[in-house]
């Protein structure tokens, strides 16, 4: 079922020309620069000029162009699939994966190469970076099975935020979380996050930052959204209902879990000693 017959009323024509499947958004640049695109027969050569897709009519080199309707997919991500639209490496991609769509739709936000669960895609742009946006507060709750068994001091360090290390090659301190030990297996436990936050590889620096690194990682939700009755590699469209409710979305603050004990005369930063200290570990994709 195709949720949502909706379109969006005013957008940049450059976008415009991606979500309706016509080039990428830097290739319609380069389209409209080169004076090839018209709306109601007036060349156009602003790629920021704006369009009601409905009303407007829109022609790359004298074609017509129709507006895509908006569609909102869930995939059960499996491991062994990037969830970029291309690989250089030629790797098989989510897109890969939704056979039958038709509709040029981007992933919001990723998961890594060996991480499975919920991955939401969409051409919706505006609503996908409202939803990347931690002040959105739409949070993804992953279960990771890391290596040993992190103390409670650990899983408080996770809850506060640890220093993690950012593109630009700085330690930066993630925002609070809700974190809990699930259960532990012998040499390796289950710990569940919830993050309000999408840095790169994010979970397994967190994980690797008190020293249980990550084994096995997947997300479980997205937002309200589980993977229930997808198996891995399946799809859906988002009902009306559930595009409604993610639109309508009021975010909770989130109290980090568990509370932090009052600091005992003596004691370091956040219990901190050199022992837990995070260490500087190489993540994988
Ligand atoms: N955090 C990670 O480390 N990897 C993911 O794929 C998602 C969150």
């Amino acid at each position: 079922m195709k949720a949502d017959l909706q379109f969006d009323d005013n957008m940049r024509l450059n976008r415009f020309l991606a979500e309706a499947g016509v080039c990428s958004r830097r290739d319609a640049d380069t389209l409209i620069f080169a004076r090839q695109v018209t709306v109601n027969g007036k060349v156009i050569d602003l790629p920021s000029f704006r369009i009601d897709p409905r009303q407007d009519a829109v022609k790359v080199s004298g074609k017509r162009v129709h507006p895509q309707p908006l569609v909102y997919i869930l995939l059960n991500k499996p491991e062994g699939v990037i969830s970029t639209l291309q690989d250089p490496e030629k790797r098989a991609t989510v897109v890969d994966l939704l056979k039958g769509v038709r509709a040029r739709v981007y992933p919001v936000g990723r998961l890594d190469y060996n991480t499975s669960g919920v991955l939401m895609l969409t051409n919706d742009g505006i609503l996908a970076l409202r939803l990347m946006h931690p002040r959105y507060g739409f949070v993804k709750t992953y279960h990771a099975k890391v290596s040993g068994v992190p103390s409670p001091i650990a899983i408080r360090r996770l809850c506060y935020g640890v220093r993690i290390e950012a593109w630009s090659g700085r330690y930066e301190k993630t925002l609070p979380t809700k974190a809990r030990l699930l259960k532990k297996t012998g040499k390796s436990s289950v710990v569940e996050i919830i993050l309000r936050e999408g840095r790169q590889h994010q979970v397994k620096k967190m994980c690797a930052a008190i020293g249980n690194p990550v084994e096995k990682l997947m997300r479980v939700k997205f937002g309200f959204l589980s993977a229930s009755g997808l198996a891995l590699g399946a799809w859906r469209y988002l009902s009306t209902a559930e595009v409604a409710k993610i639109k309508s979305f009021e975010p909770e603050p989130i109290t980090p879990t568990p509370k932090m004990n009052k600091k005992k005369p003596g004691q370091g930063r956040r219990g901190m000693t050199k022992s837990n200290k995070p260490t500087k570990r190489k993540i994988r994709n």
